[in-house]
């Protein structure tokens, strides 16, 4: 298995998307924050802005819901072609519900928590999900310190999908960058968001292949 590394254009040029959409040709996915100003304390973009960027980009993208009411509002990025599509289990009563709306419309389903949700409830049902997302900042802003906390949550995913054998992709979001991606995939996740990490450093694309390098050798010494 190889580290997909999914930069976050939360850190892009907001009237630039497609121009810096060039600057990481080589990341695997995009990440794309919607955010509400409701569920997070910041506002960037919905719907329409999302189907926009997959028109432009060759590139799956990587939503990641920070709005209430996923219920109502998931489905609708799977049916603008979104290749995966991320909501927050803080936002809904019936994740499976949202999940398998997402996958019937032909996205891969995701489930995030946030800093202080606990995993264990959603262990229970992580066949019904292809990515499980550990926030490891507070949700709504780029630029911060990962919260060594949250990690413990990392272990013990990787722990249960392993047992199940289930392919379901480990992301982490906040504060991911050159000094822990290597430890952070050596306790078991696959999936890396970076924003600040990968936007501020002059040649994207190699720094893309840098954190994936160091990635892929925390993978390989899991023990
Ligand atoms: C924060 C967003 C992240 C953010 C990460 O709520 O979900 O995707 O862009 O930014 P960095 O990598 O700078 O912490
Ligand atoms: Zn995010």
């Amino acid at each position: 298995m190889s580290a997909r590394i999914n930069p976050s254009i939360l850190s892009a040029d907001f009237v630039n998307f497609e121009r810096d959409f060039n600057t990481i040709a080589g990341a695997d996915l995009i990440h794309v924050d919607v955010m509400d100003n409701h569920f997070v304390p910041n506002l960037t973009f919905g719907l329409p802005m999302v189907a926009r960027m997959q028109q432009v980009t060759p590139l799956p993208l990587d939503v990641h819901l920070m709005i209430e009411n996923s219920e109502r509002w998931a489905v609708g990025y799977a049916e603008a072609g979104a290749f995966s599509v991320t909501f927050h289990a803080e936002t809904t009563e019936n994740p499976v519900k949202v999940a398998r709306s997402l996958r019937a419309a032909g996205a891969r389903a995701g489930i995030a928590i946030k800093p202080g949700t606990d995993v264990e409830p959603y262990l229970e049902l992580l066949a019904e999900f292809d990515q499980l997302l550990v926030m490891t900042v507070e949700p709504g802003f780029g630029g911060q310190s990962l919260i060594e906390a949250t990690l413990e949550k990392v272990t013990k995913t990787r722990r249960r999908i392993d047992q199940e054998a289930l392919d379901v992709w480990l992301q982490v979001d906040g504060g991911i960058d050159e000094s822990n991606i290597e430890r952070v995939a050596g306790l078991g996740a696959d999936t890396f968001v970076a924003g600040s990490a990968v936007f501020k450093a002059e040649n994207r694309d190699e720094q893309i292949k840098h954190l994936r390098n160091l990635a892929n050798t925390g993978i390989a010494h899991r023990h």
